[in-house]
């Protein structure tokens, strides 16, 4: 049975949503937006449609880093009947369009001069053949820490700036009865800290493993260390990690019980939802050792294949609320994010916030800003599923040194190529 429609919707569908001679139905969006500070970012994206007399079809599909949610969309698709809109990342997006399964948002996109400003490193995953086919919300990066700033304080008050720093304050923070490191032990979670672990180990050498999947680099000296740095890290894990939930982590480090969290800057919106400020009750950095570089992973709606000129109405509609720069910088001040265009001022941003627009555009002219490997914008599903694999073995124990850790790597990587 063939599931899906090869080719691209028809761009005059869509200039015809842009005029508004269709009505533009609701829209059904999958996505994996569902904890407290996700949700209220959501809800400005509600709110921006239903003013535009837009309705919202909820579908969300917890867990982090949208790995179950991508099942519930394989079945959606299955079945022969794709929601609207779905979050994606990176490369499962390029997987969706290679299939034929995504819509055309060129016509939008020429109106709309999105060329011009949204940054050729999220356009890599947006176009797919020359074509728009997902709009980027937002551009979210994966190697910060956020630190309970009276647990700093406690723990002699300067932020780690080198790998040996860190651990003196971790050691500080455990002396002082804090978990030191609020871990969530899922998979994605485990990834997200392994991310900034292989960046600290130099920005060519993230490029050669992780981009270009070297299996020298893979399996090699550096990988090996990163990989004793990530057994060094879950020492200082309560015994409970395993399986929490990522913002249940952020939640220890927001109600004081832990020192610090290793997570993307969608931890903020945790932060921010419980009512704390960024510099009086928390603090961010980048992790030790990465300062200057970014992992990134931009979360965008991809559109699917549909047909009936309100539903691609509805569709272009979405996609042009998403890129407003208005809509950008309200959401991305609530998710945590920063905005997927170049042109939105910073002015509504926190501290952190700022920091995430100034970093992002220094990574960028400087050569330093990667995919995120554990949010999929680093190699496809299969090669980051292996990466998984190792990954999530080392934090549970399995491996007691980086040297073989980084030789089973290679050899998942190259397996699953
Ligand atoms: C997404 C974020 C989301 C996080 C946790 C990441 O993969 O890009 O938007 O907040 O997962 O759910």
């Amino acid at each position: 049975m063939k599931i899906v429609t090869k080719g691209f919707a028809s761009a005059m569908a869509l200039t015809v949503g842009l005029a508004g001679a269709a009505r533009a139905e609701d829209v059904e969006v999958l996505h994996w937006w569902t904890s407290g500070g996700e949700a209220a970012a959501l809800n400005v994206l509600k709110e921006d449609l239903a003013s535009k007399g837009i309705g919202w079809i909820d579908m969300p599909v917890a867990g982090g880093g949208g790995e179950a949610a991508m099942t519930a969309l394989r079945a959606r698709v299955t079945a022969g009947d794709p929601p609207t809109a779905v979050q994606m990342l990176g490369f499962d997006i390029q997987d969706w369009a290679a299939e034929g399964a995504l819509g055309n948002l060129d016509a939008v996109a020429a109106a709309e001069g999105w060329d011009a400003v949204i940054p050729g490193a999220l356009q890599r995953f947006s176009k797919y053949d020359g074509h728009w086919i997902a709009a980027p919300v937002n551009v979210h990066s994966t190697n910060w820490v956020w630190i309970n700033k009276a647990a700093l304080d406690a723990a002699g008050g300067k932020a780690p700036e080198t790998f040996d720093e860190l651990i003196a304050v971790l050691d500080a923070m455990k002396a002082n009865d804090l978990t030191a490191i609020a871990h969530g032990g899922q998979p994605w979670q485990d990834a997200t800290l392994f991310d900034a672990l292989v960046l600290a180990e130099g920005t060519d050498f993230y490029k050669q493993a992780f981009i270009d999947l070297d299996p020298a680099a893979l399996g090699g000296d550096k990988m090996a260390a990163a990989f004793d740095k990530l057994i060094k890290l879950r020492s200082y894990f309560d015994s409970n990690f395993s399986g929490r939930d990522w913002n249940l982590a952020s939640a220890m480090v927001i109600n004081g019980e832990a020192g610090m969290q290793f997570m993307g800057d969608w931890a903020k919106g945790e932060f921010l939802k419980a009512g704390k400020v960024p510099g009086t009750d928390f603090i961010c950095i980048r992790f030790p050792g990465t300062q200057g570089a970014v992992t990134f992973n931009s979360d965008q709606f991809a559109m699917f294949n549909v047909s009936g000129e309100g539903k691609l109405a509805a569709q272009a509609a979405m996609a042009t609320a998403i890129e407003s720069p208005t809509f950008q910088s309200a959401f991305n001040v609530v998710k945590g994010s920063v905005p997927a265009r170049t042109d939105v001022p910073d002015t509504a941003f926190d501290d952190c916030g700022k920091k995430g627009i100034k970093d992002l555009a220094e990574a960028n002219t400087n050569g330093t800003l990667f995919g995120s490997m554990a949010h999929g914008h680093a190699a496809p599903a299969s090669v980051k599923n292996a990466t998984y694999d190792v990954i999530t073995a080392v934090v549970n124990g399995e491996y007691s040194d980086g040297a073989t850790a980084a030789k089973a790597l290679a050899d998942a990587v190259a397996a699953a190529q």
